[in-house]
């Protein structure tokens, strides 16, 4: 058995409009890599080789939280190096930690023989996220480990479900040069919800897996409204409302906040669409001078997978 493995694991955009908490999809692109390599140290270490800023204490890294809530589970004692290539920026609403979480419990799992199924390592990596984000959200978790578009229909017990939608959809999703820290961004939220905004919300969440199931992209469209955490968190995404007329006119089916911010996702059903959405999307945040990064995308049927 090798000593040593190389994974990949894909952002994910979660809250998918109204999906919070809820719901989140798999980019083919952007994509984690994490080595990871059994030591004789019985202790996790961590080392980074990416320019990304991420802890090298164990303690605080989600990594070693997510590992180590794993080996709980098997009842084992075992080190691991873990030497990290992220291309995922933490605090970029795309879910860098949760690519960090499900690589280094499917990078374990895999050394170890496969003790576990790889849906069951969800506990360990959500672990993991906790520590990031305070609260055991797993829309980036579930997407990033098994791929495609995910809803979380129960969190006690878990209740996972993968959807179906349509092959040309493709995701155009900048990352502006701002940092928004999940933690601080949850508590933009209030803890009660109106009616109303309950009643919307669930009508838009349901529609939306409708539209996905029947490849129905207006409906898709339409459906891409959040009453929850968008006019909370939207204010600190400078050009927001801006960008929405814009991308509004050139065609996509819809656009939100990905996850907590500040990247902004939309949608379209053509890849030519996309492609403006981009260049719309790099605009306008220059125009407020802030320089992003944009990435034109399918949804990734597949997961957290085994490099090499
Ligand atoms: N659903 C979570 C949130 C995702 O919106 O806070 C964080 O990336």
């Amino acid at each position: 058995m090798s000593d040593s493995i190389r994974i990949a694991a894909p952002a994910t955009v979660s809250n998918v409009g109204p999906g919070f908490d809820l719901m989140g999809f798999a980019l083919e692109q952007p994509l984690d890599i994490l080595k990871v390599k059994r030591n004789k140290q019985n202790t996790i270490r961590i080392f980074n080789e990416s320019d990304a800023t991420i802890p090298l204490d164990p303690f605080k890294n989600v990594s070693s939280v997510a590992i180590k809530s794993l080996l709980d589970t098997l009842q084992i004692n075992e080190g691991f190096d873990l030497i990290f290539e992220k291309k995922i920026n933490p605090g970029s609403g795309i879910g860098s930690s949760a690519a960090s979480c499900t690589a280094a419990v499917y990078g374990v799992n895999q050394l170890l023989g496969k003790p576990m199924e790889t849906e069951s390592l969800i506990d360990s990596a959500l672990a993991g996220e906790f520590i990031a984000s305070g609260s055991l959200h797993a829309d980036n978790i579930a997407p990033a480990l098994l791929g495609g578009f995910i809803l979380i229909r129960s969190y006690n017990p878990i209740d996972i479900i993968k959807l179906t939608y349509p092959k040309n959809l493709v995701c155009t999703l900048v990352h502006p040069d701002l940092v928004i820290n999940t933690k601080e961004s949850r508590k933009l939220i209030p803890e009660k919800i109106e009616l109303n905004a309950s009643i919307a919300q669930s009508g838009n969440i349901a529609a939306l897996v409708a539209g996905l199931n029947t490849n129905n992209y207006a409906l898709i469209g339409r459906s891409l409204i959040d009453k929850i955490a968008e006019p909370h968190r939207s204010k600190f995404i400078p050009g927001y409302d801006i960008l929405r007329k814009r991308l509004s006119d050139c065609g996509v089916l819809g656009m939100n906040i990905s996850g907590s911010g500040p990247s902004v996702f939309a949608l379209s059903d053509n890849p030519e669409t996309a492609a403006k959405a981009a260049k719309i999307m790099e605009d306008t945040f220059l125009e407020n001078n802030i320089k992003s990064v944009t990435y034109v995308s399918g949804v990734s049927q597949v997961g957290t997978r085994v490099l090499d």
